[in-house]
């Protein structure tokens, strides 16, 4: 991929991210999630790429825009593959709580698994415990053998995962074995993606979340050097047809990174738009918006945190509340 590209990736996430945040607190999920998306989709408007989302909001007769099979930019180089989470997070938004994200990976053709929205079993840590995981162990030894892989006791094992009623012996099973439990509402895809960078304090994200969202973290685990094994999780048998239909014939069989992620050529990009241990989110200065995003090159390995200053007199689209 032109590397070139990176920082138009960038621009795209940074402005979901912006006009998403004005909808902060305000109780308000779909306005919130809308005005990520549309923003999103009109900066592809303006980039020199030729690009096909394979993970966005839904089928083309759910959703008007980023929709699966969507070809975006003004066409142009080679084919590429997107797959969006304009606000992940949207209740986090709604509610002004952290952890929510403007995300987005693009790959060449074929370099990402076309997950449908269904459920995914995940298990992510970072560079250090790589080879360590086992998705069909139980959560005592994949935490016995993480923090052993990490120099430390598992005491000392900070571990994410979503409170739901699903993950209630997991969660059980995490605190027996000493482990910090960090439980979240919402939006797996950060802590993830934190787990492979020892700064913020994250060591393993597990549990069950969106397959959709576990292709995007795989994304920057892979280009991190991080590592995660998932399993997809049929509810119906809508959703097991659907697994066939991608090649899977068992839906017990555990995809590994390289399965989620096919490519060392991968650029992920997320920008905060609420606080969370990955990213600050976006602050609304007097004279500008200040957002933080991670952007990470899977061809080079570069990880870069960019700051960035939107000023309202020269940049008003993506920076003024509208209506
Ligand atoms: P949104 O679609 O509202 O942004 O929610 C995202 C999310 O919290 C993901 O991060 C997570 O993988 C999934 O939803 C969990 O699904 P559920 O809420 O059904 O447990």
């Amino acid at each position: 991929m032109d590397r070139g590209l990176t920082l138009e990736f960038v621009r795209i996430t940074e402005a979901a991210a912006l006009n998403s945040a004005k909808w902060m607190g305000k109780g308000d999920k779909i306005k919130a999630d809308d005005a990520a998306v549309m923003a999103m989709r009109s900066m592809f408007d303006t980039m020199d790429i030729n690009a096909k989302v394979v993970i966005g909001e839904g089928e083309m007769d759910e959703a008007p825009m980023l929709y699966i099979g969507e070809h975006l930019g003004k066409g142009g180089g080679e084919l590429l593959e997107i797959a969006v989470d304009p606000l992940e997070g949207t209740e986090l938004v709604a509610k002004g709580m952290p952890g929510a994200i403007a995300v987005m990976a693009v790959a060449p053709e074929n370099g990402l698994l076309h997950a449908p929205d269904m459920y995914m079993e995940k298990i992510c840590v970072g560079p250090r415990a790589k080879g360590c995981i086992d998705i069909d162990a139980s959560v005592t030894d994949n935490v016995t053998r993480v923090a052993a892989a990490l120099g430390k006791s598992v005491e000392d094992l900070t571990v994410v995962i979503l409170d739901r009623q699903r993950h209630e012996r997991q969660i059980e099973e995490l605190r027996k074995a000493g482990a910090r439990v960090r439980l979240i509402t919402d939006g797996d895809v950060s802590p993830a993606v934190a787990a492979a960078l020892p700064e913020t304090g994250i060591d393993m994200m597990i549990g069950r979340g969106g397959a959709p969202e576990g292709v995007i973290a795989a994304a920057a685990l892979k280009a991190l050097g991080g590592d995660m094994q998932a399993r997809l999780w049929a509810e119906n048998p809508d959703e097991l047809r659907r697994v066939k239909e991608m090649g899977i014939k068992d839906i017990d069989h555990v995809l590994k990174l390289d399965d989620l992620v096919r490519t060392d050529d991968v650029v992920f990009t997320a920008t905060g738009i609420t606080d969370s241990e990955l990213l600050a989110g976006v602050r609304f200065n007097s004279k500008c918006a200040v957002t933080n995003t991670l952007v990470i090159r899977g061809a080079s390995g570069t990880v870069r945190f960019i700051e960035a200053n939107h000023y309202y007199e020269t940049k008003p689209k993506y920076v003024k509340m509208e209506g």
